[in-house]
């Protein structure tokens, strides 16, 4: 069968699984003319890949650098390769260990505790905007070393980068307009760091006081990865949970089990980032000619993993289809894989077992109200902006 798939085709902003499923099965190594690029879809091949030489992250990994290329590629650690990105990635890697993220933890169980309070005598909160999208940029500041309170004008920021325009492909201005304005935040963060005695488990000091070769970076360089963080770290994970929050309604009984015993949420979190990772693909550059089930990855033709499908692989997982939060697969890609897995895994875990137990404990029959949900849909991203939360 001829599978036909363009990640920008109305159809399959629409509903990607379906296409997903015929790539998969019929097009593993997936040529895609309009943009010379390569689609993969299975869970295997994406992971082996993720530890590629043959593939390059230093000439971006979004659709916008990748496909349409109007975003540039700045200097930000996922876009870095070895042997810059091992080092750089090993300074920062000891701020998300576990022992950092336990120390936090209780802080973001008092602050989900808060928020739920904030809004306990309301008939309805918005899951993103009340409540997650809250919590995850102000973990990310304190696990970055920014001002707490900074944490709504950091997400207003972060919310434009993505902000999308429907008739038109890759990014808008208005997007690049404020990863500049994040940046331009982020610079003034690292010039007055540099006047402190550095020290800190925070990541701007791990940034600032970079060195390779004795040269370490200048501050917009600094900047640009702080900007990174910021994104990576307070932009997935609300979205994430909106996502929960749905297939946990959709399904009561596995609501119920979860209100019963919370100690099954973990499993439960994990289940929800397999079934409906947000973040539909990143991607990569070959550099040196690579084969792909009878293909030939050509040098310099951009590859896409698409992490959503590989997610839905029956070659991984049984029953892929089905959501259910007692699954233990061995393993899931919406962290990536290799290389560039995932920095943030923990802290994301960590958010996730506390917003979800917080939310089963105070609202264990919360009720959703879908018609009036704002969805996103984009070759990018899938699942909410907004997300009603009934409550009363
Ligand atoms: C549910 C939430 C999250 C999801 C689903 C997620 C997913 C991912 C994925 C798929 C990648 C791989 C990128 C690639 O393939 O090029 C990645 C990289 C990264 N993430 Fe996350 N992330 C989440 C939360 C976080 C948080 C909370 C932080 C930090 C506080 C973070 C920091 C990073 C960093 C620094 C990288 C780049 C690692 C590198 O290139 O070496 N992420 N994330």
């Amino acid at each position: 069968m001829t599978v036909e798939y363009d990640p920008f085709s109305a159809e399959v902003r629409r509903d990607p699984l379906p296409v997903y499923k015929q790539l998969r099965d019929d097009a593993p190594a997936y040529f895609m003319p309009k943009y010379d690029a390569w689609a993969i879809s299975r869970f295997q091949d994406i992971w082996d890949l993720s530890s590629s030489n043959d593939l390059s992250a230093a000439r971006g990994t979004t659709p916008a650098q990748l496909l349409t290329r109007d975003q540039p590629v700045a200097p930000m650690l996922n876009l870095m390769d070895p042997p810059d990105h091992t080092e750089l990635r090993a300074v920062i890697r000891k701020c998300f260990l576990p022992k950092n993220v336990r120390a936090v933890e209780p802080i973001a169980r008092q602050l989900a505790n808060e928020l739920l309070d904030a809004v306990a005598d309301r008939a309805e909160f918005d899951a993103i905007d009340d409540f997650s999208a809250r919590l995850s940029v102000t973990v990310a500041c304190m696990a970055i070393g920014l001002p707490l309170e900074d944490g709504p004008q950091l997400t207003k920021l972060v919310q434009r980068f993505f902000s999308h325009d429907p008739d038109a492909e890759g990014m808008t201005e208005k997007g690049l307009g404020a990863l500049a304005e994040l940046t331009a935040y982020c610079e003034d963060m690292v010039k007055a760091r540099r006047q402190q005695a550095p020290g800190s488990a925070e990541a701007i000091d791990a940034v600032v006081g970079f060195e390779s070769g004795g040269r370490g970076f200048s501050d917009a360089d600094a900047a640009s990865h702080i900007a990174m963080l910021v994104i990576g770290g307070s932009e997935t994970f609300p979205k994430v949970l909106a996502n929960g929050l749905r297939r946990l309604w959709e399904h009561p009984d596995q609501r119920a089990r979860l209100v019963a015993d919370p100690s099954g949420i973990d499993d439960a979190f994990n289940e929800i980032l397999r079934y409906d990772m947000p973040t539909q693909f990143l991607g990569r550059t070959v550099v040196n000619d690579l084969e792909l089930h009878g293909h030939t990855l050509g040098a310099n033709q951009p590859v896409i993993f698409l992490y959503a499908s590989a997610n839905r692989d029956e070659r991984e997982f049984d029953d892929p289809d089905v959501f259910d939060v007692g699954r233990k697969p061995a393993r899931i890609l919406s962290f990536g894989a290799g290389n560039h897995a995932c920095l943030g895994t923990h802290v994301a875990r960590m958010e996730g077992r506390v917003c979800l137990k917080a939310i089963l404990e105070r609202f264990p029959e919360y009720e959703l109200d879908l018609d009036r949900a704002v969805r996103l849909r984009t070759e990018f991203v899938q699942g909410f902006a907004s997300l009603p939360v009934r409550i009363g």
